[in-house]
């Protein structure tokens, strides 16, 4: 905070009984004085602005009037008087919206009740000038100390992930191993459970470890695309054989509806498989048993192609709509809490979507189900020559 008595310039003052043309002569004497203020016993009563007395006196008949009568018979009897301890911030305000007049005329500055000063529009302009000056400053010292907090947290995930990688792949690789008995049967018996629970616990991990990974590179900005053209069927296709298990799992049915003469789709394949198996992951976890999920793929008239991924669940209740698709935000609710994830799904669907230059669209209802539709660009689909297709009818 600033406060007002910084602003005041330390005009003299002048008594309500002296003659208006020795006024004059102070203006005259000094053509920066914006107002002079009539005080009384230490107490502003009255403010005579330059302009305004100077006008009164060039007058025909002005001077010969007014010269010899006190000054109090044309200062303004209400001039704005504001405590010099107010802040600066607050007197803009004030001004704005009681007298915006002041700003031409000046106004007094009090400390204590007793006069301290004059104040003036372009001295308050300056102080206001001066204050978004250090608002500037500290944002962008702000900024940059996030910008460097951003890089090191990125750099600390990706050595991270990749010290928590080089263990988890070789206890993947192991319990895989040891899963197949190549070596001889498991001993006892119950040990094959365990050694099951170690192995989907460390792929589960392994995930988790790849989606922050994956999100941290997005927010530093350092995703790169690796395009190729694919056929978005196979991946549709490969997608949906990838979770028959779970869906077998679950007695939820996948419901595949893909022409197979869509064009292909100039994209990073692992990106958009990942986009794929996250939005049907979640459209399983969140089924219940016999409902079924549907994943389709369709060209637009506009030549874009869009994946919608829908099902008939639990669904999300529209105020949880915009934390779902924020980085570890989940519905609040007791069903989906029951369900083990952390929230980087959608999240990274929507970023590697937006990545291709495309859009992600969730509609949801609560009971009901939930579609999301993945949004490709026209620019992104090839014809059979593997030309652009701009318009299709
Ligand atoms: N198909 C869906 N039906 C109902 N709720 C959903 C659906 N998809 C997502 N949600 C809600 O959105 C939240 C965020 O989804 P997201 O995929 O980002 O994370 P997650 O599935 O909880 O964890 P992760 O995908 O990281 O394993 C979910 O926790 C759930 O509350
Ligand atoms: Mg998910």
């Amino acid at each position: 905070m600033e406060r007002i008595l910084n602003l005041a310039i330390r005009a003299p003052t002048v008594a309500p009984g002296m003659a208006c043309a020795d006024v004059y002569d102070l203006f005259s004497r000094d053509p920066d004085l914006l107002a002079l203020a009539v005080v009384e016993d230490g107490r502003p009563i009255g403010l005579v602005n330059r302009h305004e007395l100077i006008l009164r006196l060039a007058d025909r008949f002005g001077r010969p009037l007014f010269e010899k009568k006190p000054v109090e018979r044309l200062m303004d009897r209400d001039p704005l008087i504001v405590d010099g301890e107010a802040d600066i911030d607050d007197l803009g305000k004030r001004i704005l919206t009681e007298r915006p007049s002041a700003l031409a005329t000046g106004f007094i500055i009090v400390h204590r009740g007793r006069y301290h000063g004059i104040g003036s529009a372009l001295l308050l302009l300056q102080a206001q000038m001066r204050r978004m000056q250090r608002h500037a400053e500290a944002l962008e010292e702000a900024k940059l100390e996030a910008e460097a907090a951003n890089r090191s947290k990125s750099m600390f995930l990706a050595n991270m992930s990749h010290e928590l990688r080089t263990p988890l792949n070789a206890i993947i690789g192991f319990t895989d191993f040891i899963r197949s008995e190549t070596l001889g049967p498991i001993r006892p018996a119950e040990y094959a459970e365990y050694v099951e629970d170690v192995n989907t616990s460390g792929k589960h991990l392994l995930n988790v470890i790849n989606a922050i990974l994956d999100m941290s590179k997005i927010e530093a900005n350092r995703l790169e695309l690796n395009e190729e053209e694919i056929d978005p069927a196979d991946l549709c296709h490969s997608a949906c054989r990838m979770l028959r298990e779970t869906a077998k799992r679950r007695g939820v049915e996948i419901l595949l509806e893909v022409p197979d003469d869509l064009p292909d789709l100039l994209a990073d394949p692992q990106f958009v498989r990942q986009i794929l198996l996250n939005l049907l992951s979640n459209a399983l976890k969140f089924s219940e048993t016999g409902q079924t999920v549907r994943l389709a793929a369709e060209l637009k008239a506009d030549g874009g192609l869009v994946f919608t991924v829908s099902d008939e669940g639990i669904g999300i209740a529209e105020e949880d709509i915009e934390r779902v698709l924020e980085p570890f935000g989940q519905a609040e609710n007791s069903l989906t809490r029951s369900r083990e994830g952390t929230g980087l799904g959608l999240p990274l669907c929507q970023a590697l979507t937006e990545a291709h230059g495309g859009r992600l669209e969730l509609e949801s209802e609560l009971g009901k189900g939930t579609t999301v539709r993945i949004h490709m660009p026209a620019s992104r689909t090839l014809d059979t020559d593997h030309s652009t297709i701009r318009y299709l009818a």
